[in-house]
């Protein structure tokens, strides 16, 4: 009898060899590679039987709207796109102990005054899910709860009429398929479960919810297997020692991607949090050097977050870099840029660099709020008071143009920002301005100072002619001598 062959599965991202290796070709992950049963039947042709011609129709056409299901929680509609839509699966994925079953609890809690909800849990026995809920205050919900982990008997007792409209199983990396050899959590089995539930849940028209863990190793599959199968990918993220939690669609089939909203997580579960900036921008402190204030966007929302920056002359042959919140790529381009193109001298200088609160930023629209930063930090000069700055660095030096000028100008306003400097707007727009290069002008309709940039040169000269306004440095005219050591003659004074 033929040996049953094996293949090794990748557990992070589903791509199988035939052969063991520490590290998988496909995502370049170390010690992620599992050995699965390889499937028995081999991929035939379709031979001579003819099958049914397929009817095409046009782009134009009656389609319905599918009906939404809205929770209620606001940061959670915006996410998914105005509410989840019947008969579609959803993704949400995040670290162990993020908060999922939490914020999944208060989502079923919510929708259970119109809906008849179902909150399978393969990881907690029914009475720490009552004990949550509880917690949450929502014990009295109408939330049907069961622990179970075969699939088979959830659809089972799913596929019934009368059944519920929105299904949460917590987590599919716990569910199995008695059909299949391999362990529950296996990339097959992960596959496997999902599939048979998304297709119950696209015949009997509930919103399936899918928790996935994300892990570290290569023991469990992870939810990014899963992301081509289901409409809707959520990520939870967050930093386990701050408190707020953010929930970031990455897929939509039904709605923006890109959205996020933001939690934060007390006693009492997760508490939605309304205004954002505020709660990032809660400890700075004004006139400190080393840090400035990005005006980003997050999906269709802005976001202001303080950026802070540490240069300190390096003792190690090979000065540090460490980025928090950042890509560490593009701090490497900006310290870059800053050296060559405006004579900065950081070779020699360890850099540090965190956005403040535990936020990842992953705009290019913050180059020029972390060019301020290190700016600032080198010249000991700080930002101009109560000034959000923002805009793309090029290579060049060239300071360009970035989108929703507007939103980002009108949250700063609204957050009792007074001053903003931004990109110079790109040429065709140049002429109904009045204002070129390094000038000062009205924010329009946010009430804004705004000073225009539109190449380095033009921020280092903010930081090298301090206004008379500032408490310090000194109103003397003499530019602070780390940034002067560091100019090229005669750019300290231009
Ligand atoms: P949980 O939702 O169990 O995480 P996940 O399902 O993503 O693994 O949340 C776990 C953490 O949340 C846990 O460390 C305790 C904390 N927590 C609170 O701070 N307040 C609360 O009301 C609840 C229910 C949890
Ligand atoms: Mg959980």
């Amino acid at each position: 009898m033929a040996r049953k062959a094996v293949n090794y599965v990748c557990q992070e991202c589903g791509a199988s060899s035939t052969k063991w290796s520490g590290r998988c070709e496909g995502c370049g992950q170390w010690n992620t590679l599992a050995e699965e049963a390889a499937l028995e039947a081999t991929p035939k042709g379709l031979g001579a039987k003819k099958g049914r011609k397929i009817q095409f129709q046009g782009l134009r056409g009656k389609s319905e709207h599918p009906p939404r299901q809205i929770s209620g929680i606001k940061e959670f509609d915006r996410v998914t796109g105005g509410g989840m839509v019947q008969g579609s699966a959803l993704l949400v994925g995040g670290d162990p102990g993020i908060g999922k079953s939490t914020l999944l609890m208060q989502v079923a809690a919510e929708l259970s005054g119109s809906l008849k909800t179902a909150y399978i849990s393969g990881e907690e026995a029914i009475d720490q899910l009552r004990l949550r809920a509880d917690r949450l205050g929502v014990a009295d919900a109408d939330v049907a709860l069961a622990a179970a982990t075969s699939v088979r008997d959830i659809v089972s007792s799913l596929g019934e009429a009368g059944g519920p409209d929105l299904v949460i199983i917590d987590s599919i990396q716990t569910m199995f398929v008695d059909s299949l050899d391999s362990a529950p959590g296996t990339v097959a089995q992960v596959r496997t479960s999902a599939q048979e539930l998304i297709r119950l849940a696209k015949r009997s028209g509930f919103a399936l919810i899918l928790v996935g863990h994300v892990t570290k190793d290569g023991q469990i599959a992870g939810p990014r297997i899963l992301e081509h199968m289901v409409d809707t990918v959520l990520y939870f993220e967050g930093d386990r020692s701050h408190q707020f939690r953010i929930l970031r669609s990455v897929k939509n089939r039904f709605g923006a991607t890109d959205e996020i909203g933001v939690f934060e997580m007390t006693g009492a579960g997760l508490s939605e949090v309304e205004n954002p900036s505020a709660l990032f921008l809660a400890d700075r402190e004004d006139e400190i050097s080393g840090a400035s204030v990005f005006a980003g966007m997050e999906g269709s929302r802005p976001l202001l977050v303080e950026i802070q920056a540490l240069t300190s002359p390096s003792a190690l042959g090979t000065p540090r870099r460490a980025v928090v919140g950042w890509d560490s790529a593009r701090l490497a381009m900006i310290l870059a840029v800053l050296e060559t193109r405006s004579g900065l001298s950081l070779s020699a200088m360890d850099v540090f660099l965190n956005v403040a609160g535990g936020l990842k930023i992953n705009e290019p629209a913050a180059d020029l709020a972390v060019a301020a930063a290190l700016i600032s930090s080198v010249s000991g000069v700080p930002m101009p008071p109560e000034t959000v700055i923002f805009g793309e660095i090029g290579l060049s030096g060239e300071i360009r143009s970035v989108p929703q000028i507007n939103a980002r100008l009108k949250e700063a306003s609204k957050l009792g920002f007074s001053r903003a400097i931004v990109p110079t707007p790109p040429r065709p727009q140049k002429n109904n301005k009045k204002n070129g290069n390094g000038n000062t002008a009205n924010g329009g309709e946010s009430g804004l100072q705004i000073t225009e940039v539109s190449r380095m040169e033009d921020l280092l000269a903010l930081f090298a002619q301090p206004d008379g306004k500032r408490g310090k440095p000194q109103a003397s005219a003499e530019p602070p001598a780390g940034l002067t050591a560091g100019l090229p003659p005669g750019q300290a004074h231009g």
